[in-house]
């Protein structure tokens, strides 16, 4: 009987161990690569890919990090024209995955650059032309903050594109020879 227990005990923690890995663990290329499948099929305008030799996983929920890139995504290809290239680029580094999403666009002036991570915030430069709540950004730093990665913008000046970056932090799965199990470290 209490052998039974201890294996039943050893069964449920293996599978909790199991969901928990899947659910926080990403495999960031392919969450990416889905993400700009919507955006071609959402907007008609594609996104390059640039993606790294090795895998890159990233500690977060995949739906959440989907959630990201679609807001930025869309937010490139919102304030840029059709012609301009926009470019998702997946840099694994060391303990961390960096994140960068480029456009060729309407940009971001020096006084608002702090501003557009703020819930409700548009620039009025851009809100006459535009449709929007101001939130995918705020929603995206919520995210990213929550999972102990950043997120920051840079530009170059109006009419000279942004790049945003989104670091987050990595996950090394470890195979053990013996047992042939996945552990994330
Ligand atoms: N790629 C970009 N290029 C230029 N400005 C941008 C870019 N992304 C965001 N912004 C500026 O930041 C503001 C806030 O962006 P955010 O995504 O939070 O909201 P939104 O796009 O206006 O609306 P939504 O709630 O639909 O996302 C935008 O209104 C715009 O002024
Ligand atoms: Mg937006």
């Amino acid at each position: 009987m209490q052998d039974q227990l201890t294996r039943l005990d050893r069964i449920i923690s293996d599978l909790l161990g199991r969901t928990a890995l899947e659910k926080d663990v990403a495999d960031v290329v392919r969450v990416a690569t889905e993400a700009v499948g919507r955006l071609r099929a959402l907007t008609g305008r594609d996104a390059w890919l640039v993606k790294p030799d090795q895998p890159a996983l990233a500690r977060i929920d995949p739906l959440r990090l989907a959630q990201v890139f679609d807001n930025l995504l869309r937010n490139a290809a919102k304030y840029s024209p059709e012609s301009g290239a926009i470019t998702l680029q997946i840099i694994p580094a060391d303990g961390e995955v960096r994140i960068v999403v480029q456009d060729e666009g309407a940009g971001i002036s020096s006084d608002e650059i702090e501003r557009v991570f703020e819930r409700g915030f548009r620039s009025p430069r851009l809100a006459e032309r535009t449709q929007g709540e101001g939130l995918g950004l705020a929603v995206c730093r919520q995210i990213i903050e929550g999972q102990g990665g950043h997120i920051t913008v840079v530009s170059a000046g109006i009419d000279r594109g942004s790049s945003f970056t989104v670091i987050l932090p990595t996950v090394r799965i470890a195979i053990a020879s013996s047992s042939e199990e996945a552990t994330a470290t």
